[in-house]
């Protein structure tokens, strides 16, 4: 009853096949929280630095369900040690942990109240179809995927599985967005880590022979974070997406009835505190870009022109943050409101951190059967963590102000 009759597949240029055999998975992906996320674009705003990073967070869900299905099912001491109950449990885990993730990627938390992973949660274990599907697998299995998803489920290996340092939701962003965005730096031996990884000391580590496949991992992850993740063209998109949503907040401030009734997409996240789960279902990337045609026709001129800049790509310029009081008095110059022509953005990255004792390292296991932190044993990853934070700060401006 719990198996489907017959396997379904999905294509997929990443991992060839994605095999769903559990009726409760396929359920779930029929849902319509499930669905929206076919209208999210996984990578927001880079796909104006690279325009063939068009893919859904729809796909990169289906993409890490797959991996946790193959860690289940290949990595022999998971396949041994962990039940049936607690398969079913983190496959579902991979499946939906970006259930609750808004469009254009983080910049449109910020007229959010919540996160989208405490979103996520709300959307599994408040009503919902999933919520409803779940319930009538296990009275506790809503609660049980949350916990996984949060990381605060008993079983710590189940956790490292969806959301650790070494986990099937990085690894499957990291092959998918550099295959999808055709740059090659995200490259890594997927099939040599699942091979070699193992259950030591109740944690999920990989073995010695498999190390160099890590290090690979955690330099692909280095190298999309400041070549594609980071990209400049893609963090301006994202200053002027923030500008204009703190724009329309000020304006509804203003004006609360005006606003409403020009961009009635955006009522609930004005008035409420907590979006339900059926305001979330409305979200999705063709609010933005409608509501962003509707506001570049609007009366209020600075709207107008950022919705403009955002459909037209006529995107802000960068300089280095010393330049920061000639760019502003440019800006007073020619008459531009810095509280939306300039932010100063800064980005921070760690390649991999490591924290001793806890599930979240990656577990090297040794020949002599003991587990080691990754950085003890690795000299590239420990010369890569001693510089343990790699930052980068930029102004940005209309180009016209030069
Ligand atoms: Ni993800």
């Amino acid at each position: 009853m719990n198996k489907l009759s017959e396997e379904k597949v999905f294509r997929d240029p990443i991992h060839g096949y994605v095999r769903v055999d559990d009726s409760v998975v396929w359920q779930c992906i029929q849902t319509k929280e499930f669905q929206r996320l076919r209208r999210i674009k996984q990578l927001g705003s880079t796909s104006m630095a690279y325009h063939t990073g068009e893919h859904s967070r729809f796909a990169h869900s289906l993409g890490v369900y797959e991996i946790v299905r193959r860690m289940v099912n290949e990595v022999g001491d998971l396949k041994e040690k962990l039940t049936e109950y607690e398969k079913i449990t983190v496959m579902l885990a991979g499946l939906l942990h970006d259930i609750g993730h808004a469009p254009f990627s983080h910049s449109f938390e910020t007229i959010m109240h919540k996160k989208h992973e405490e979103y996520t949660v709300q959307i599994i274990s408040q009503k919902s179809e999933i919520k409803d599907i779940l319930d009538n697998y296990s009275p506790h299995l809503a609660d049980d995927v949350a916990k996984v998803i949060d990381g605060s489920h008993p079983n710590g290996i189940l956790c490292q599985m969806v959301s650790s340092q070494l986990d099937a939701d990085r690894m499957d962003y990291l092959l998918r967005d550099s295959y999808f965005t055709g740059t090659k730096y995200g490259e890594f031996d997927l099939e040599r880590i699942l091979r070699t990884m193992r259950v030591a000391d109740d944690k999920l580590a990989v073995k010695v022979s498999g190390m160099h496949t890590i290090e690979d991992y955690i330099m692909a992850r280095y190298h999309m974070y400041w070549q594609v993740y980071f990209h400049a063209v893609s963090r301006s998109y994202d200053v002027i997406l923030k500008n204009l949503f703190k724009r329309l907040v000020d304006l509804y401030k203003e004006n609360p009835t005006k606003i409403l009734d020009e961009y009635p997409m955006y009522r609930n996240l004005l008035t409420k505190e907590i979006l339900s789960n059926e305001d979330i279902f409305d979200l999705d990337d063709s609010t933005c870009l409608y509501s962003f045609r509707l506001m570049s026709k609007g009366d209020d001129k600075i709207l107008a022109d950022l919705a403009m800049r955002l459909l037209t790509r006529n995107l802000f310029k960068y300089s280095n943050p010393q330049n920061s009081q000639d760019i502003l008095s440019k800006l007073k110059e020619k008459g531009y409101d810095k509280q939306y022509y300039f932010y100063w953005d800064h980005q921070t990255q760690n390649p991999y951190t490591p924290y001793n004792g806890q599930t979240h390292s990656i577990w090297v296991l040794m020949d002599n059967g003991e587990i080691a932190e990754l950085s003890s044993v690795s000299k590239i990853v420990s010369s890569i963590c001693q510089n343990s934070t790699y930052q980068d700060e930029k102004i940005f401006f209309p180009k016209e102000v030069l």
